[in-house]
């Protein structure tokens, strides 16, 4: 496994187990077994409603000798409903609690959007606080508070434009260690990664087999599939490799970190061991043709009518 470095100077595992849209009822076997099998890395989330169930799974895993906690590293996220100053420790601790551990080795702002307190999906324009109201670096001061009490070892943001990204790094006290985003080869991200790279700050590449489990809702009827892209078959096939195989190791070879997400047994091992895989640059040059910007998680959930977010404020684009 290659570890990816952050500016605090840990060493993050380059690719992770993803554990959106894992159910509860399931996800507590896939981690155990994506623990067993040799992943030091699990990608968690309040927002999932799993958090308890991975923690089950890691406590025991632990108990068992399969890692210690040094050996691990959780991510965690600060869900939209807890951006106010005051709500910040008081979520990280229940993600602890939740997870079972007593620090987290990165905790990043979910989405660059601020709901009302309590609020987990809003239904209504009156469920949003906008980030004039709510701005970002009173999230983050608190959230470099956190550091300091030792209960987070790094801090950074997830869904961040370069613009709200260099807002931030002007502002911070403690810089962004990462910015987890969608990634893959539809949507390369490539003048983001230029952008953070010479800012020191790592790059997550979340839905990197394009999150085919997504809800009915949060999926167009005409949005293109990566897994049967025929250039990612080709290049598979030429290597004796899955497709999944490739978009990770296309993403491990462009140094942005992977959190391919699976419950089934089989592909958690199978897309494990693309960690040690390498294309070389005929299929690196290929595959950066595919790019079309397109976006399967594109926030619109957050910009329905009468929301202060639009798709334009969102990722100012
Ligand atoms: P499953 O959990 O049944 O394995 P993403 O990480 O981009 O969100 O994609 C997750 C989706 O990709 C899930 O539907 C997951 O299904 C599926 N998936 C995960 N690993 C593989 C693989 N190696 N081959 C094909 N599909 C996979």
């Amino acid at each position: 496994m290659q570890f990816f470095p952050l500016a605090s100077g840990d060493r993050i595992p380059a690719l992770g187990l993803g554990t959106w849209k894992s159910a509860p009822g399931v996800v507590y076997a896939a981690v155990k077994e994506a623990l067993a099998a040799g992943y030091r890395h699990i990608d968690c989330a309040p927002a999932y409603q799993n958090e308890a169930e991975v923690g089950q799974a890691i406590a025991e895993a632990m108990a068992a000798g399969t890692a210690t906690r040094q050996e691990l590293w959780l991510t965690s996220k600060l869900w939209n409903n807890a951006h106010a100053p005051d709500q910040v420790q008081p979520a990280l601790e229940k993600t602890l609690a939740d997870l079972r551990v007593d620090w987290l080795d990165l905790y990043l702002i979910h989405w660059p959007v601020a709901f009302k307190p309590g609020v987990m999906f809003p239904q209504r324009a009156e469920d949003y606080i906008t980030l004039d109201a709510l701005p970002i670096r009173e999230t983050w001061k608190a959230l470099e508070a956190c550091v300091n009490k030792g209960l987070v070892r790094n801090i950074g943001v997830c869904n961040f434009s370069v613009a709200k990204l260099a807002a931030l790094c002007a502002q911070a006290a403690i810089q962004p260690a990462m910015n987890q985003i969608e990634l893959h080869p539809y949507l390369q991200q490539t003048a983001m990664l230029a952008f953070c790279r010479e800012r020191n700050i790592q790059v997550t590449a979340y839905s990197p087999l394009g999150s085919g489990d997504r809800p009915a809702g949060m999926k167009k009827s005409d949005e293109p599939t990566l897994l049967d892209n025929p250039i990612v078959l080709r290049i598979a096939a030429k290597h004796g490799i899955t497709p999944a195989q490739t978009l990770l190791a296309w993403g491990l070879g462009r140094k942005t970190v992977v959190i391919p997400k699976s419950v089934n047994p089989e592909r958690l091992r199978q897309n494990l061991a693309a960690a040690d895989l390498t294309l070389d640059a005929q299929d690196m040059a290929e595959m950066a043709a595919l790019d079309r910007g397109y976006r399967f998680v594109d926030g619109s959930f957050f910009a329905g009518s009468g929301s202060p977010y639009t798709l334009a404020n969102l990722w100012d684009e």
